[in-house]
């Protein structure tokens, strides 16, 4: 079976959306954020032989600068052949090419097929995480923006909520380290809110109301942290709170009693890593027969005017 990979472009969406429903079902989220994907992130398609999507996957950079694979689809037809390991090595090469250090992506651990094409593709379990959902509740809300300063550092860097998450957090869908320059990137997007000892951080505004208020505990009293996001939520006039949590079963328990249930998905994320070593390009010196040819006005020049003076100046 030949395939080859590609970027996706509006073209592809429609075939992208017949992938997408072959390989999950009519309902699949990712039909929804195609047109976006495809604009804002990097999606990568496989193409068989006949030309037909048998495959696509996602890429976007993450909050610290290692980029967030998702979206990973295979047309069933062609499972276990390689298609989700080519484009994983596609995003390999562009993470190189780009001085990304990491590809990360999640699983739920229902998921047997995806965990064992990414173990397969080297990907190494860092943490898991459970996404819950909660109502939002009426009353005063405590929180203020918070600014950076060592003593945010030294609460993040004592936090026994990032422990539990082997130190890291959710962030804008993915999963960054809760490292002093991702707190001061954060800090800066003015996202980080904190009273009385407690800490956490809301998502980026957006104007979807019907979206659920997305937001990451990082450091404080578990319950105090869940009860404060559900009045956010209400001030924002959002109906839900949705959060991933280190998956920790005091912490779950702390969620329960604050009214938040796990989600219908994301009930057991486990978050995994590839390192990607970085390129080492040498700079190319000597000129190709083809732009020799074309400083000599001879055989299939470019008409690059620069022509052997690029290689010698
Ligand atoms: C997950 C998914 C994208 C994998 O795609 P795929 O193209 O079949 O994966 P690959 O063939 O590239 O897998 C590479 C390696 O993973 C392992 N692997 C993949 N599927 C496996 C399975 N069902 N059982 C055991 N190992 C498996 C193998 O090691 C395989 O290499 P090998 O066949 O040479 O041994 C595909 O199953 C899919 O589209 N599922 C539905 C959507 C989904 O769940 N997406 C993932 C969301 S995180």
């Amino acid at each position: 079976m030949t395939w080859y990979v590609r970027r996706a472009s509006l073209r592809d969406r429609d075939a992208l959306v017949k992938l997408c429903t072959v390989s999950v079902g009519p309902d699949d989220y990712v039909v929804h954020f195609l047109d976006d994907m495809i604009l804002k992130e990097v999606v990568n398609v496989a193409l068989g032989g006949d030309g037909r999507a048998i495959g696509m996957m996602a890429y976007r950079r993450c909050v610290d600068g290692a980029a967030w694979l998702g979206q990973a689809r295979t047309h069933p037809d062609f499972r276990r052949q390689g298609v989700a390991r080519a484009l994983v090595d596609s995003f390999v090469g562009l993470a190189r090419a780009s001085g990304v250090p990491a590809l990360r992506l999640w699983s739920e651990s229902t998921n047997q097929e995806a965990i064992a094409s990414f173990t397969g593709c080297g990907f190494k379990e860092i943490a898991r995480f459970a996404r819950v959902v909660g109502p939002s509740a009426r009353g005063k809300a405590k929180a203020a923006p918070r600014t950076f300063d060592e003593d945010l550092w030294r609460q993040i860097a004592g936090s026994t909520i990032v422990a539990r998450g082997r130190g890291y957090v959710s962030h804008d869908w993915t999963f960054v380290p809760a490292t002093r320059p991702v707190a001061f990137v954060l800090v800066s997007q003015g996202l980080f809110r904190a009273w009385d000892g407690n800490l956490f951080t809301i998502a980026r505004p957006s104007g979807d109301l019907e979206q659920a208020f997305a937001f990451t505990m990082w450091s404080g009293r578990p319950s105090e942290l869940l009860s404060e996001a559900c009045r956010q939520a209400a001030m924002v006039g959002r109906a839900h709170v949705e959060t991933f949590l280190p998956h920790d079963r005091d912490l779950l328990a702390e969620a329960r009693r604050a009214g938040f249930e796990p989600g219908s998905w994301g009930r057991e994320a486990i978050f995994c890593e590839l390192p990607v070593t970085a390129a080492t390009f040498t700079r190319r010196v000597r000129p190709t027969y083809g732009e020799l040819a074309g400083q000599r006005g001879q055989g299939h020049g470019h008409g690059d005017a620069l022509g052997w003076a690029r290689w010698n100046g």
